[in-house]
């Protein structure tokens, strides 16, 4: 099969089948330039090969997992989209290599003081005020700017997603909004922004202020982070009581978080499943590995089933079907005055 590997929301998909991080420029420049190669090339994949991610589980086991839940036409890779690359073991083990200093850099310095600090700072929304479409807009020129030889716009990649929920839950109209917006929060990484590093705006997020669960990737480097020996942050329960809910949880800072404390700060109609899925869609211990119960309420339980349908669409988002984002566009325009204001602050 053919995968057209294109802009940053791609390459965080394939980054959950492979373990390639979204982009690594900022902490690995030579790695960098090949994977910038890499990415502009249509990768041909002769044949499924299966590998281990980086959560320890086996693309195979996701792959599995997509055909069981996944109905209709909806396209589920079979195969990992750096097939002619994983043949070629030098490359495949500076991708590992890579993927491994992403994680470092991330776990080391997403710190409870951090995240609460980012929070703090980013949830004033005095950055921008712009439509939900005008950062559509401004993600995708963005993006547009950092591989230029890509041909097909991430607002077609979001559109896939949404699309895709919208044709399996045609009623759950909230859902494809969602699915449309809830990367938006990647503006961190534009200038506007403050211009993040990748390893604060992508990436898998986890709980800060009580103990990192095992089943994160790349558990041992939390070794070093200061958290990890502090006798409350480094506890089961840390700050926290048991099952006080998510709400209550200061999660590691990342587009995830910041999108959610857009929608809160802003009067957005969307239903609070809506919140949860775009707060959480990266939390992969909770929703692939079943860690940290104990700080789930029995709301939260509710809105993991939304979630765990959500991400295989976030996943799985490789529809070969070109989407027509003209013919779309005034649905989804219907959706956004329907559940969002026409200016929000960001
Ligand atoms: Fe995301
Ligand atoms: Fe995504």
């Amino acid at each position: 099969m053919t995968w057209r590997v294109r802009r940053e929301a791609d390459l965080e998909a394939l980054f959950r089948h492979s373990a390639f991080p979204s982009k690594i420029s900022i902490i690995n420049p030579s790695f960098s330039v090949k994977f910038q190669s890499l990415a502009a090339m249509t990768v041909i994949v002769p044949e499924p090969v299966l590998e281990e991610s980086c959560n320890g589980e086996s693309v195979k086991e996701r792959q599995i997992d997509g055909k069981i839940d996944l109905s209709g036409e909806f396209t589920v890779p079979d195969s990992n989209a750096f097939g002619h690359s994983f043949r070629d073991y030098e490359k495949e083990s500076e991708r590992k290599a890579g993927v491994e200093e992403f994680y470092r850099v991330n776990h080391i310095n997403q710190t409870y003081a951090f995240a609460k600090r980012k929070k703090e700072e980013y949830g004033r929304l005095e950055k921008a005020e712009m439509s939900i479409w005008e950062c559509i807009e401004l993600l995708n020129e963005f993006v547009d700017e950092s591989d230029p030889d890509l041909d097909e716009p991430q607002i077609e990649h979001l559109l896939q997603s949404a699309e895709a929920i919208r044709r399996d839950y045609p009623d759950e109209d909230w859902l494809h909004l969602t699915a449309l917006i809830h990367d938006l929060g990647k503006v961190l990484l534009h200038p506007s922004f403050g211009g993040e590093p990748q390893w604060c705006v992508v990436g898998d997020t986890f709980p800060l202020g009580c103990a990192f669960d095992e089943s994160i990737v790349h558990h041992q480097y939390f070794k070093q982070n200061p958290d990890y020996a502090d006798p409350v942050l480094s506890t089961r329960l840390g700050v926290y009581t048991e099952n006080c809910g998510l709400d209550k949880v200061t999660i590691s800072w990342g587009h995830d978080e910041y999108m959610y404390l857009v929608m809160k700060g802003n009067e957005v109609r969307l239903p609070p499943a809506a919140f949860f899925i775009v707060r959480f869609h990266s939390f992969y211990a909770l929703h692939r590995s079943g860690a940290y119960q104990y700080l789930m309420n029995d709301e939260d339980k509710e809105m993991l089933k939304w979630l765990k349908i959500f991400n295989k669409y976030d996943l799985y988002s490789k529809s070969k079907v070109r989407v027509n984002v003209e013919e779309v566009k005034p649905y989804y325009m219907s959706l956004i005055n329907k559940y969002f204001p026409d200016k929000l602050r960001w």
